[in-house]
């Protein structure tokens, strides 16, 4: 395969090259991103001259862009991860939610469909060249929130309560019709929260190791008993490529480990685990529409195509810690003057 990944400067797209590096190595891997806040290439300086990896700065948006990077590359899959990926942004600024994660994802479609399309001029035509996948990398966040029962299968109505979910939600349905109307062949994968290793620390679990290893304030929005399934990023990664290899054209695939944890029980075990105080918990202003629970019911991608989480959360947790720890100075790098500008206009009045 030659496959372009969207977004690979972020946090799991970065993982994902990695993780296909050493998983799967016979697979060139173009990696387009427009390097915004969220992306930093830091992140993959150890693979950057890796001749089966490819860094191209660019827009996902810019479509003629795309189009050469398609016929340069003779990419025949795409994993695309691009997306403005943070819920408290866009309760601040949606617009750019909608921009990059609706018109960017339809972008890449109409991209790959003229490409890959045996007779590009025929609207009627429903041929393809062999051996093409597009894979929208999607989230549980598009089925809005749980009570305390039920779980989400891929069946469950579409309900999203934030300008991030609802953009995501939005883009699934353009590549549902891109499948239905063109037959164009894609799969779209919902994955539950990740954690791991270079996430941007606006994100829970690396805020909360950031702010207890510097004994900051842990700011825990309302009464910090919402409900994330969490899942390791390996885990996703993983399971990204099962069904990039294996997947049904057309089929959607949840992804989860089956780890519900509420949010103050994540925070006292970090602070348990890096031998701090219960007294840095800052219970702050709950986020508007906060939704409470979400739970993956992951069936479909276990019996259809085999897929197993390899961690366990506190595992996979613990080794997070661990890596925070030891990747202080990527920490302190990431940590430019905008995100100081963020934390400020985010959380400012919380402290104060
Ligand atoms: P991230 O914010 O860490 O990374 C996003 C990357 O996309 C960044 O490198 C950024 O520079 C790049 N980007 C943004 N706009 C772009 C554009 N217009 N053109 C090209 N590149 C652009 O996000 P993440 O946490 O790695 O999430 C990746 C994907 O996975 C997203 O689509 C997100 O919706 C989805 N997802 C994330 C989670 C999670 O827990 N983080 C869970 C499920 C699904
Ligand atoms: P987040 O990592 O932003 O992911 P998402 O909103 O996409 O699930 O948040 C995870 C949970 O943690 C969510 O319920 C909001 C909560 N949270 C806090 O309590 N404090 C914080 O500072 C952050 C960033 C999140």
């Amino acid at each position: 395969m030659n496959i372009l990944v969207t977004g690979g400067a972020g946090f799991i797209g970065g993982n994902f090259i990695r993780w296909m590096r050493q998983n799967a190595p016979e697979h060139r891997l173009v990696n387009v991103d427009a390097l915004t806040y969220a992306g930093n290439l830091e992140s993959l300086s150890d693979i950057a001259e890796d001749e089966y990896y490819h860094f191209i700065r660019a827009d996902i948006r810019d479509r003629l862009k795309m189009d050469e990077v398609f016929r340069t590359h003779d990419i025949t899959h795409v994993v695309n991860f691009a997306a403005e990926s943070h819920v408290d942004r866009s309760i601040v600024d949606p617009e750019i939610f909608l921009s990059t994660n609706i018109i960017g994802t339809q972008s890449l479609l109409d991209t790959a469909k003229a490409n890959w399309k045996l007779a590009p001029d025929d609207k009627y035509s429903r041929e393809y060249r062999g051996n093409v996948k597009f894979l929208q990398v999607s989230t549980d966040e598009v089925y809005g929130a749980l009570g305390k029962e039920g779980m989400f299968t891929e069946t469950t109505p579409l309900s999203p309560n934030s300008p991030y979910s609802a953009a995501k939600a939005g883009a699934d349905l353009v590549c549902r019709a891109y499948h239905e109307t063109f037959g164009l062949p894609l799969n779209i994968t919902r994955c539950s929260n990740n954690y791991g290793p270079y996430q941007f620390p606006e994100k829970l679990i690396p805020l909360m190791i950031h702010n207890c290893i510097q004994e900051k304030p842990l700011p825990v929005y309302g009464d910090g008993m919402q409900i994330r399934d969490w899942l390791h990023v390996f885990d996703h990664c993983s399971a990204i490529y099962t069904v990039l290899s294996r997947g049904e054209p057309g089929e959607i695939y949840n992804i989860g480990g089956n780890n519900e944890r509420a949010n103050i029980d994540i925070v006292r075990f970090i602070i348990l685990t890096l031998g701090k105080t219960e007294q840095l918990i800052t219970y702050v202003k709950d986020r508007p529409g906060h939704d409470r629970r979400y739970a993956i019911d992951n069936t479909k991608i276990t019996t259809k195509l085999g897929w197993r989480p390899a961690y366990t959360f506190e595992r996979g947790l613990m080794g997070t810690i661990e890596w925070y720890r030891a990747n202080s100075a990527w920490m302190e790098r990431v940590l430019s003057g905008e995100y100081t500008d963020y934390y400020e206009r985010m959380y400012a009045p919380s402290f104060s």
